[in-house]
């Protein structure tokens, strides 16, 4: 039997397989049986910034009823009725998970800006959390918001969350960063544990008979697990922090390359609604048989075996395989051509 157990925040998983952010969570029956299927640890859906803020504001409006700026600045906002559950309901869903399951939970904050919204995250800590994955999903649309401008605020924010708690903080980072090293080092400085590579971005699409831009969401595939594969090997070694992988991650094949890019778990949304939870099991059944059939004892052994510091030839990663790639693409239409 492969020893499957990994590491994560200083959290002890039994196995490499995480639920990712999803509404699947939702339903405390979901949640055993995720448990069952062979899941480490779930991540809860997120609370975002902007409903913690509503739901403060609107605190404040019961308290000192009549207030004009109250309804004005409410307008930017999306209304209450867009989130799936209040702030209490979340406590109380968290509280009942820890109870229905052994495996770690993990609670969602998902924000922007630093604020008095963080606070949060200690009533999250206090309900049980056994860490908190904050979601930091930006857009940069403002064309004189410089990319140095966001980097601070959200080195802010993140320190702020950790301050308030004493659970261990992992940050799910945005993909599209100038300086990605430098950036998850400094994010180690202010007191992240772990980061999950990485967010995925919901580009709304465009119905031109409706003259309509609308919200669109689709599964990913396995494909999209690339990127992430190439930074958790780039960043393995350099940072002491601890690199999950959300993101493409569907198969065995998925989760042991992702682990071997330097990744301590990966977490599986998309999979799961498609497949079902049941899923998971299948998958590490597939590890299990793979890890045998090249005779390791642990899964943790192969940990970084590809990433960037273990491998004899580090240009696949660099510069090199940019050129390597191209050339060897216009080579082959050559060849073809004649
Ligand atoms: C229906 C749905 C809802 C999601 N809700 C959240 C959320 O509330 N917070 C969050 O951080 N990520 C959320 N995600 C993103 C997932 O946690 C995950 O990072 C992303 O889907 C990439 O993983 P995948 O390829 O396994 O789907 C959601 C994804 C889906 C499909």
């Amino acid at each position: 039997m492969i020893d499957f157990s990994t590491k994560y925040l200083g959290l002890d998983l039994k196995g490499p397989i995480v639920v990712s952010s999803t509404p699947l969570s939702e339903s405390l029956d979901n949640i055993r049986r995720m448990e069952d299927a062979g899941a480490a640890a779930v991540v809860l859906t997120s609370l975002f910034e902007e409903q913690l803020i509503l739901e403060s504001k609107a605190l404040d409006e019961d308290l000192a009823r009549g207030t004009e700026s109250f309804a004005e600045s409410l307008d930017f906002l999306p209304k209450q009725a867009d989130y799936r559950v209040t702030q209490d309901v979340y406590l109380e869903h968290l509280r009942k998970a820890k109870d229905a399951v052994r495996i770690p939970i993990l609670a969602s904050l998902n924000g922007a800006t630093p604020g008095g919204w963080v606070r949060f995250a200690k009533e999250m800590e206090q309900a049980g959390a056994d860490a908190i994955e904050l979601n930091t999903y930006a857009l940069a649309t403002d064309k004189n918001q410089t990319s140095v401008v966001l980097e601070v605020q959200l080195l802010e924010l993140v320190e702020s969350v950790c301050q308030e708690v004493k659970v261990p903080v992992s940050v799910k980072l945005s993909q599209s960063f100038t300086s990605m090293a430098s950036l998850v080092s400094r994010l180690e400085q202010v007191g992240a544990r772990g980061v999950a590579l990485f967010n995925r971005f919901y580009q709304p699409d465009f119905d031109i008979e409706a003259l309509e831009v609308r919200p669109s969401l689709h599964f990913s595939t396995s494909s999209e697990l690339l990127p992430r594969l190439h930074w958790a090997a780039i960043l393995y070694g350099q940072v002491d922090l601890d690199i999950a992988i959300t993101g493409g991650v569907h198969t065995a094949e998925d989760v042991l390359k992702s682990i071997m890019a330097g990744a301590s778990m990966t977490m599986m949304a998309s999979a799961l609604h498609i497949h079902g939870i049941d899923h998971i099991g299948r998958v590490l059944a597939d590890m299990q048989y793979w890890l045998e059939r090249h005779e390791y004892d642990t899964l943790w052994g192969t940990r970084g075996g590809l990433s960037r510091r273990s491998v004899p030839d580090v240009s696949p990663f660099d510069r090199g395989n940019y050129i390597k790639t191209l050339s060897s693409y216009s080579l082959r239409q050559t060849v073809a051509a004649f």
